[in-house]
């Protein structure tokens, strides 16, 4: 059970994931088609196809060719604000692609499937969600996935593989080791934050400040890079050992308002930022953030002290040191 397919694995999060499979003597093949992944990004001892995920037969033959047991589908169109403009675009590349994937499956030696979903699925009724938690999402990228996530349920059960949905919070942060981290996604703050750093601008758009939180602005909870990828490996080997499907949210628990983030990356550098508040977006959640009692206690997931700071610390030092595109 050593071979796995990292769909999207040239992207932020995909191609962290296949470096830590591939340091763990795991067989990765890659296959992205590079629409928003970076081939700089994949990992050099991966095998890579640069392939778009809606050629099922291709992804048939790959698969086979390559004695594939577990797939860790990453490939989706992840931007919330965009998602309510070009919802055909978003349908088909997160459910119809990903139905795909799943048909492609059929008469293989996939035996479990891990998948990138996202905490956009439970929408805004709840603050605080356990994966037992109603799904409600909200904004058009949220229902994207939840219809992935049933998709994958229906052909679990019909072509017999065990999954792992899991309901990623919002990741930021870079590996300064492995030298990754997000070079495009303009809709995050740290990366924002960072970039106008690098370019000593020191200004940020807040996108509405009258939500009812304690300072008005959006409440997250922000999970490293590494602590995500750190997930799909935990994952993987409690699959194997339990043979049982599972839904994960991966989350510290804990929330924090983008005001608080913003003060503390001032802290950091030492330097204000110019504030320009504007009108709220189409999709955003006031507050969400995860109760993850479940990695905790069944894939003995510990939490990290100071979280905010390393994401922060990791945010910059990349944008300065390693990321060498201008957004
Ligand atoms: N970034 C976050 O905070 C976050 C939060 C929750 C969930 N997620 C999920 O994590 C996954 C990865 O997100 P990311 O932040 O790394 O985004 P990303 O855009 O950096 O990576 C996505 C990758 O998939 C590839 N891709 C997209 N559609 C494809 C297709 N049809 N065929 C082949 N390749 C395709 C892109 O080229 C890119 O390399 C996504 O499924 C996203 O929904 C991300």
């Amino acid at each position: 059970m050593k071979n796995v397919l990292v769909t999207g694995g040239a992207g932020y999060i995909g191609s962290k994931i296949t470096t830590d499979l591939i340091n763990k003597n795991y067989n990765v093949v890659v296959v992205d088609d590079l629409r928003t992944g970076y081939k700089k990004l994949i990992n050099k001892r991966a095998i890579f196809y640069k392939k778009n995920i809606y050629f099922r037969n291709q992804l048939k033959k790959i698969i086979i060719k390559n004695k594939i047991n577990i797939i860790i589908h990453c490939a989706a169109s992840i931007d919330v604000v965009e998602s309510e403009t070009f919802k055909k675009k978003y349908y088909d590349n997160n459910v119809r692609n990903t139905e795909n994937l799943l048909k492609s499956i059929d008469g293989t030696s996939v035996k479990y499937f891990i998948f990138s979903s996202t905490c956009a699925v439970y929408g805004g009724s709840n603050k605080y969600v356990t994966e037992k938690s109603k799904l409600k999402p909200e904004n058009y990228y949220g229902k994207t996935k939840h219809l992935a996530e049933l998709l994958i349920k229906k052909y679990s059960k019909k072509l017999k593989f065990k999954y792992v949905l899991l309901r990623y919070f919002n990741v930021a942060g870079s590996d300064i080791v492995n030298k990754i981290g997000c070079i495009r996604n303009t809709n995050s703050l740290f990366k924002n934050l960072s970039l106008s750093i690098k370019n000593k601008i020191f200004k940020i758009n807040i996108y509405g400040n009258d939500y009812k939180t304690i300072d008005g602005t959006c409440i997250r909870d922000f999970i490293h890079l590494n602590d995500i990828s750190k997930l799909h490996l935990l994952s993987i080997m409690k699959l194997i050992k339990s043979g049982k499907s599972n839904i994960y949210n991966c989350g510290y628990g804990k929330g924090f308002s983008v005001s608080q983030v913003i003060k503390a990356f001032e802290k950091e550098v030492k330097n204000k930022f110019k504030i320009n508040i504007l009108k709220r977006r189409k999709g955003d959640i006031p507050v969400l953030y995860a109760n993850n009692s479940k990695i905790k206690k069944e894939l003995n997931f510990k939490i990290p002290s100071n979280s905010l700071e390393k994401i922060i610390k990791s945010s910059i030092i990349w944008e300065q040191r390693y990321n060498k595109n201008e957004t």
